[in-house]
């Protein structure tokens, strides 16, 4: 059947999302491998409280087909709250809402990419928007992160060598895979590079809400002067991500072709969901809950940074995260963290983490890994951490002997 297949759907080459976390059956096991959030603060009692208000509302109505574009009040009620927070003046007639932050990704890739189609990406860069934008058989420009953002001069000289890039898709609060968060200087400078070098930039930021030290940063999309920023969130992260719900927030011919292609994947949104989720932002306070939400994560970063410096050998460098669930971590250039995963650390030690190489389109980085702290309790965080780090230090000792 293989040769029926699209090329793009390829079984023999691995999805960047296969085969991410490895299951350890252990009692011992403790994974920072996956980015979930802690279930235990889901508002689950509010969230059952406002479908019932959604359906006792609107009655069959709300299993009726609706629009492409979903539900008008939630619509509304996410770009009074991009404007709260992001500082970007929208409408509801400029949000779009989707099936998570996922489909988000799909839709603007499959809005923008024909084969062949030049994308720049920042690199490590979340595995889903990998996969999401590798069906679409782009060509990747791989553009390195500093510890505020996307590397300005790299784009440039990027840009400069290859002027056909159309599209920039970059996660700038709180980075998945690295906790990174950009510059309020960089979104400006980023814009301005945008305009010059005409290309789309695709703001996704799930995270942007989980800030553990200060308030969002303005988004990307409130310097956008030309309508050539598409901003994406998702409830995900700050509600729970059974709801599948996502918006993006663009303007214009972007704003057309999106819900053009919308229309055809999947006609519309997830009405009775949307519905209830509008009807739970009326009843509750949705920034009290969050503010609930990252005193928790903030406890978990602070034990993972704790670790880190603590456990980690001096030979590993990492990031130190102001928002979000990852730190990332760069091992000497020789070591191999998949290796390390599969042949020791897992066996030994029953510690999980997700390896370098499905970050980078090439697949070509190996000496880095990606630790999740969201799903963890302060005291697990302790624990695990100190066996990778001896499992480190035992790892970078056999190849650099003391001598
Ligand atoms: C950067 C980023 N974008 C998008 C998503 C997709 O999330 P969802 O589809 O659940 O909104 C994730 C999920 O982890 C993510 O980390």
């Amino acid at each position: 059947m293989k040769n029926l297949l699209a090329t793009r759907a390829n079984p023999d080459v691995s999805s960047a999302l296969a085969g991410l976390f490895p299951h350890d059956t252990s009692d011992q096991a403790i994974s920072f491998a996956p980015g979930s959030p802690n279930q235990q603060l889901f508002p689950v009692a509010a969230m059952q409280a406002a479908f019932n208000t959604a359906i006792d509302q609107a009655g069959a109505g709300l299993f009726q087909y609706q629009t492409a574009q979903g539900n008008a009040t939630l619509r509304q009620q996410l770009a009074d709250r991009i404007h709260k927070w992001g500082q970007v003046t929208t409408t509801a007639d400029n949000v779009v809402l989707t099936v998570g932050g996922q489909q988000g990704i799909d839709l603007v890739a499959k809005a923008l990419l024909n084969p062949g189609d030049e994308l720049a990406v920042e690199t490590p860069a979340y595995i889903g928007a990998l996969a999401a934008f590798d069906l679409y058989q782009p060509r990747y420009h791989a553009v390195p992160l500093t510890t505020d953002g996307i590397d300005l001069n790299a784009l440039e000289d990027t840009l400069r060598r290859h002027p056909k890039i159309k599209l920039l898709y970059t996660v700038p609060d709180y980075h998945n895979p690295t906790g990174i968060t950009m510059s309020t200087t960089k979104r400006q400078q980023l814009v301005a590079l945008a305009n010059q070098y005409d290309f789309v930039i695709l703001e996704d930021t799930p995270y942007r809400d989980l800030g553990y030290e200060h308030a969002p940063l303005p988004a990307i999309k409130s310097f956008d002067t030309q309508g050539r920023v598409i901003f994406l969130s998702s409830f995900s992260k700050i509600l729970m991500p059974g709801l599948r719900t996502g918006w993006l927030v663009a303007d214009g011919d972007l704003l057309a072709a999106i819900l053009k292609v919308r229309l055809a994947s999947d006609l519309e949104a997830n009405n009775v969901v949307h519905a209830a989720i509008a009807a739970y932002l009326t009843a509750n306070d949705l920034d009290e809950h969050i503010q609930n939400l990252t005193q928790h994560y903030r406890r978990q970063r602070d034990a993972m940074v704790h670790a880190l410096a603590a456990y980690f050998p001096e030979e590993v460098q990492y990031t130190r995260p102001a928002g979000g669930f990852f730190d990332w971590v760069t091992l000497p250039a020789d070591l191999d963290a998949g290796e390390l995963l599969t042949h020791t650390i897992q066996p030994q030690a029953h510690i999980t983490y997700v390896p370098a190489t499905n970050f980078y389109p090439n697949r070509d980085v190996h000496n880095a890994l990606r630790l999740s702290y969201s799903g963890l309790a302060p005291q697990a965080i302790d624990a695990g951490m100190r066996r990778l780090g001896d499992e480190l230090k035992a790892a970078i000792h056999a190849t650099h002997p003391v001598v």
